[in-house]
């Protein structure tokens, strides 16, 4: 059975994705265009096909790392207690530094993630989403820049999973209700 048969409607579409993750690089560019070589800090897995795309669309010098948090597992319910499983390789003291999320839902994450990076004092914190989630948050965190704001239901594709599968979808979409009763 092929993956896409799994998929119960887009949300977004690879065109709309990819025009978005343009003007998204334009700002971001804008943004940093006075400040010496930013650090883009990827929140893995699901950051790595947007960052990837992103990234060749910044256009001042900046620099990639990547950090690794507890996961879901294959729930679909944030059980609110995060864990940093892999670190940056990189000192974030006096950088200009800008998280780069898949997606911020509750916003525990990313509130221990931005917590975590003030106490390393970098010169400055912002964060960049691709998805947020605003009916589901339950804790108050600043997004600097978002791609798309989407409705209360689990997404995958692009970058998503749903228990580590449909991360490679071009698209973000929904899953249909069947698969949750197979898994
Ligand atoms: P939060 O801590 O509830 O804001 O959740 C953040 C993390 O949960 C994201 O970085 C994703 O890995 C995961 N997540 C939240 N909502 C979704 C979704 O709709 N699809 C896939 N993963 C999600």
């Amino acid at each position: 059975m092929a993956l896409s048969d799994d998929i119960d409607r887009i949300l977004i579409s690879e065109d709309d994705l990819q025009a978005r993750v343009a003007e998204l690089g334009n700002e971001i560019s804008a943004l940093y265009s006075d400040e010496d070589c930013p650090l883009l800090v990827s929140v893995l897995k699901g950051s790595f096909i947007f960052l990837a795309d992103l990234t060749r669309h910044i256009d001042v010098r900046h620099e990639v790392d990547f950090m690794v948090t507890s996961s879901y597992g294959a729930a679909t319910e944030s059980s609110g207690v995060v864990r940093i499983l892999l670190d940056l390789e990189s000192s974030v003291e006096g950088r200009h530094v800008m998280i780069v999320e898949d997606i911020v839902d509750t916003g525990y994450t990313l509130e221990y993630i931005t917590r975590n990076m003030r106490t390393r004092g970098p010169a400055s914190l912002r964060v960049c989403t691709l998805l947020s989630k605003p009916t589901r948050r339950e804790v108050d965190v600043q997004l600097d820049i978002i791609g798309f704001e989407v409705p209360d239901e689990f997404v995958v594709g692009y970058g998503l999973d749903y228990a580590e599968h449909y991360r490679n979808l071009r698209f973000v979409g929904v899953l249909k209700q069947q698969v949750y009763a197979r898994s």
